[in-house]
């Protein structure tokens, strides 16, 4: 029977309709407009979701359940969104106002927690023990897997690695704290890294792949830097050493079996992983242990986030 799976993010909202074999048959997306109030986006979210049964040729009595992935803390007993730094979500009854929009069953999870879940059923963390996703994007997210369940702590709020501080007094994070990882690892950190260098230096060839300041994406520095640019390789360096600190942490922590990193900036491949790599390895406590964690680069995409949140039923039963 077919599910469906939404992945509300900072700036896109995913929708898909999944079948038994993890596959996505329909899909579509729309803009989060974090703005907005959350009764508009929960409108927007069951518009779309019926829009797009309808055109896969289905009814909802053809859907099993639904789930959803958003991100800060979900108290997924409750179906409440306690809490989002990036979004203006304050304990909100996700769960229960989609059900009465769409006449469905639904479950929800952080939207990181529904990815790793998603990579962990069907992608690159396929029969592993111990797993951690980072998805670098608007903010950090965090899903960590252990023994085939997600972690959320006692409360839900787990894990929050991007919310961990990398910066002692550094730049004031939406959640409060001042030197967060993810203001300086995520993709909305490494575009005003770029928008920085850009200003204070005119003649680098950053602007031949941002006309503008507004054009700049996280992977315009990546492609400046292949093409030989030394302000966008020294950006990009530096970039990394934020990113290396964080995850080194993360592994120290956990030690995990697998690390895979998702969202935009993972589909820079090895330009991005081979260099996190080798610093990691300098870095990390367990540099003597003959089993290391394997760095990897995330296998579904965006995709991980919909069948993630489609089989969410399972991660929590
Ligand atoms: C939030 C997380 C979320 C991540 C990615 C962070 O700012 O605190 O809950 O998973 O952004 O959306």
């Amino acid at each position: 029977m077919a599910r469906i799976g939404i992945d509300i993010g900072g700036t896109t909202i995913k929708f898909g309709i999944v079948n038994d074999e993890y596959e996505i048959i329909a899909k579509t997306s729309c803009d989060t407009c974090a703005e907005r109030s959350p009764k508009d986006i929960m409108n927007e979210i069951a518009a779309q979701a019926t829009a797009l049964v309808a055109k896969a040729g289905l009814t909802m009595d053809d859907i099993e359940c639904i789930g959803i992935g958003a991100p800060g803390t979900c108290n997924t007993r409750a179906g409440i969104v306690e809490y989002a730094c990036n979004l203006h979500f304050e304990n909100v009854p996700l769960q229960a106002e989609i059900e009465a929009r769409l006449g469905r069953p639904v479950r929800i999870d952080n939207d990181a927690n529904t990815a790793a879940y998603g990579e962990y059923i069907a992608g690159a963390a396929k029969g592993s023990d111990s797993f951690i996703l980072i998805t670098i994007g608007t903010g950090i997210g965090s899903g960590i897997i252990f023994n085939g369940k997600i972690y959320t702590g006692c409360n839900y709020a787990g894990a929050e690695l991007g919310h961990i501080v990398i910066q002692k007094d550094g730049i004031l994070c939406g959640c409060g704290r001042h030197g967060c990882f993810e203001q300086y690892g995520s993709a909305t950190a490494l575009i005003r890294q770029t928008r920085e260098a850009m200003e204070k230096r005119p003649d680098s060839l950053l602007w031949k792949y941002a006309a503008t300041l507004d054009d700049v994406t996280g992977n315009t520095p990546f492609e400046a830097m292949k093409a030989g640019d030394l302000v966008a390789g020294e950006l990009v360096a530096n970039y990394m050493r934020y990113l290396t600190c964080g995850l080194t942490n993360i592994i120290n922590i956990f030690q995990p079996e697998l690390m895979c990193l998702g969202g935009g900036l993972s589909n820079e491949g090895e330009t991005l992983l081979s260099p996190i790599r080798l610093y990691v390895a300098e870095e990390r406590y367990s540099k003597y242990s003959l089993h290391q964690t394997r760095l990897e680069a995330a296998k579904l995409g965006n995709r991980a986030g919909i069948i993630g949140a489609a089989f969410l039923d399972r991660a929590h039963s």
